[in-house]
């Protein structure tokens, strides 16, 4: 249980969301863009950088490794790289918080490196499984110990030499298959990855806008040891993660009419935009282009009657930061809708499928979890009270969303974490019309 510590918020059903949104930069697109600028050759422009404590973490780890990171305005960095060999020794742990994305990314940097270090994190990242990195890193030459059950800090063993591996993946996993990537730019010869269903290819097209080619051939992609980057500059689309919440939110209340500017529509991530309009959703992608290699678009989302759907079980990596947000349109759409194939919620910042489950639930939600989704069955109105994060940003943010269909306030506890992803989320909300206050957990109203 999480109440008692933070900030929680109070939330109020209200009137249409309405207006134009900007919601901030990538967090994938963030992490990888200091990652490479800072082991690239030459002076590195990142506009649109996520300023959100998972991204700052990693700027931060980078730092203490030697790399000039100059913040000239929000949003914006100038990242002085220092080359592939050109990092040195942190003096402490490098403290990844709460980002699974900097720990399993930077554990396939390190491995490569001539010194140790030793990466951790809070305590819900102390939780999560770094096995799935720490075996195939292994296999290439890597020396990485975690705690029992694989999970961190990791200790990371410098001077280790690597060889490029042929390396198909058990689960789906962005993070996982970037880590073997990144720890093959060092190592000899080739290192390639096969996904079981492809996930973002952020790492894969960054690399390419640093001068190193990836082969890509179906879901493989193969890196070749000992290529120099090359300092270019990043335009981080808005992250689409971010807009869904407002996805749901504006499809759900009746009257809404919303557009989000600029957003990044990569395949790979745009799974829950699929699955609100096989639910009935109004939403249509207006001014289409690309924005630093990756495709975006605004969207406008208009409200709409949302029915339930079974969501096929290949989109799941296209969707699988989206499902607590999933989960609040399908509590309040008609009909059931079906999750299978989603056994990963489990093992993220939180057990997503079981904090959403007790939060939808306490607000009156009609569902059942099972070991790898959900059978959710719709109602018209929850009811609202008191729920909790988990600790969860985007659990929080959903919860604040399913309040928006509640015939009374809802209290969320433990919100603090959504800093990592969407800092500015009460400002914009509040902005799209949205009732939303911060109260400290310890507050009684
Ligand atoms: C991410 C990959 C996904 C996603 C996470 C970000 C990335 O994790 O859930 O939020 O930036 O590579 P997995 O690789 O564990 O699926």
């Amino acid at each position: 249980m999480s109440a008692g510590a933070g900030n929680a918020w109070i939330v109020r059903a209200g009137g249409p969301l309405r207006g134009c949104l900007r919601v901030p930069g990538d967090k994938s697109v963030s992490h990888r863009a200091v990652m490479l600028a800072s082991i690239a050759e030459g002076t590195s422009r990142v506009h649109g950088f996520l300023e959100g404590a998972d991204t700052l973490a990693t700027a931060a780890a980078f730092r203490a490794m030697g790399v000039r990171i100059e913040a000239p305005a929000p949003s914006e960095r100038i990242i002085h790289g220092v080359g592939l060999h050109g990092l040195s020794a942190a003096s402490q742990a490098l403290d990844c918080g709460n980002a699974g994305t900097a720990m399993r990314l930077l554990s396939g940097l390190l491995a490569a490196q001539r010194f140790d270090s030793v990466l951790t994190g809070d305590d819900s990242l102390r939780k999560r499984p770094m096995r799935r990195v720490i075996e195939p890193l292994t296999q290439m030459g890597a020396r990485i110990d975690g705690e029992p059950g694989g999970l961190p800090p990791l200790r990371i063993q410098g001077g280790a030499v690597l060889t490029g591996i042929d390396y198909a993946l058990p689960v789906a996993s962005a993070q996982v298959k970037s880590a073997l990537l990144l720890a093959g730019l060092y190592a000899r010869g080739d290192t390639t990855v096969t996904e079981p269903h492809p996930t973002r290819d952020y790492t894969e097209s960054m690399l390419a806008a640093f001068g190193v080619p990836v082969q890509r051939h179906g879901n493989s992609a193969r890196v070749r040891g000992g290529m120099p980057l090359s300092a270019t500059r990043i335009d981080v689309p808005a992250d689409f993660s971010s807009a869904g919440f407002f996805l749901v939110a504006a499809s759900l209340v009746p009257g809404s009419d919303l557009l989000l500017e600029a957003v990044g529509i990569n395949p790979r991530r745009t799974g829950l935009l699929d699955t609100l309009i096989d639910m009935g959703g109004d939403i249509t992608l207006e001014n289409r282009r690309v924005l630093g290699g990756e495709p975006v678009a605004d969207i406008r989302v208009r409200a709409a009657r949302l029915h339930g759907i079974s969501v096929p079980v290949e989109r799941v990596p296209d969707m699988i930061d989206e499902f607590p947000a999933l989960f609040v349109a399908a509590a309040c759409a008609e009909g059931e809708t079906r999750v299978t194939g989603a056994a990963e919620l489990r093992v993220k910042e939180s057990d997503r499928i079981g904090v959403m489950a007790a939060g939808l639930r306490a607000l009156g939600a009609d569902l059942e979890e099972t070991a790898d989704g959900a059978i959710l069955r719709g109602r018209k109105q929850l009811v609202g009270g008191r729920v909790d994060s988990g600790t969860d940003h985007r659990c929080a943010m959903s919860l604040a969303v399913a309040a928006l269909c509640c015939s009374e306030s809802v209290r969320i506890d433990a919100v603090d974490n959504v800093a990592t992803s969407f800092p500015d989320f009460e400002k914009i909300a509040i902005s799209a019309g949205i009732e939303i206050e911060m109260i400290p957990c310890t507050a009684t109203k």
